[in-house]
């Protein structure tokens, strides 16, 4: 594989759907390569409410999206959350790692069961058989135990649990603090430096 990253990304119907898209605003901005995006129906109901943001016209996303990006060096290619035939469906599909952000208790719950529904759930089910990086960004508070579980058993089967829960010790000033600092601790986890949010000096 050359030094341009390939990803699978997934954005799921949480709430906090801006961490999905400052996530893809990062990479435009600052990681060579392409990516696979699926964007779950419900994300798509998340999208209207929290942002207004009407995707059925996908170009129009990515518009959005990439607004302050003039020269994006990251590709993005939709995918179909119903084509479970998709390249990132298969193992022998070879990639850097999955991020699911943000990413529902519905889909972390088909992932930590082995139950694939979708795309999504099929590309992390592929991850973690082929120990692959696979990180999850879930945003739910509080928690109840079936959650918990969830968590646990991706956890021990090779997945990482981000919880979209920022620091507050770098004095963020903006939203965009807030989201960069989660998308900086995705960066790190996929072995790229990073310089979203300073490093704690001591
Ligand atoms: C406005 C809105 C906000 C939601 N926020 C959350 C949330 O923060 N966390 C979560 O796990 N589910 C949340 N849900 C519920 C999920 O969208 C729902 O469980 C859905 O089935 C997830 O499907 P998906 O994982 O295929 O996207 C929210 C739903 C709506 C409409």
């Amino acid at each position: 594989m050359n030094n341009k990253k390939k990803f699978i990304i997934g954005i799921t119907g949480s709430s906090g759907i801006l961490y999905g898209i400052q996530f893809l605003k990062v990479l435009a901005k600052y990681i060579e390569g392409e990516s696979h995006l699926i964007i779950s129906d419900s994300a798509k109901i998340v999208l209207k409410k929290e942002l207004n943001l009407n995707i059925s016209n996908y170009n129009e996303f990515m518009e959005f999206c990439l607004k302050d990006i003039q020269v994006p060096v990251h590709k993005f290619i939709l995918e179909n959350n119903n084509n479970i035939g998709a390249k990132p469906a298969s193992g022998s599909y070879i990639h850097n790692g999955m991020v699911i952000i943000p990413c529902s208790m519905k889909t972390l719950s088909g992932i930590a069961n082995g139950y694939s529904t979708n795309l999504i759930e099929r590309s992390a089910e592929v991850c973690l058989k082929e120990r692959r990086k696979l990180i999850l960004v879930p945003r739910e508070t509080p928690l109840n135990l079936i959650h918990i579980e969830n968590m646990r058993k991706i956890t021990l089967s090779g997945g990482i649990i981000l919880p979209a829960s920022p620091g507050f010790y770098h004095n963020p000033k903006t939203i965009e603090d807030l989201l960069n600092f989660i998308c900086g601790k995705i960066l790190n986890l996929l072995d790229i430096e990073q310089k979203l949010f300073p490093s704690w000096k001591g």
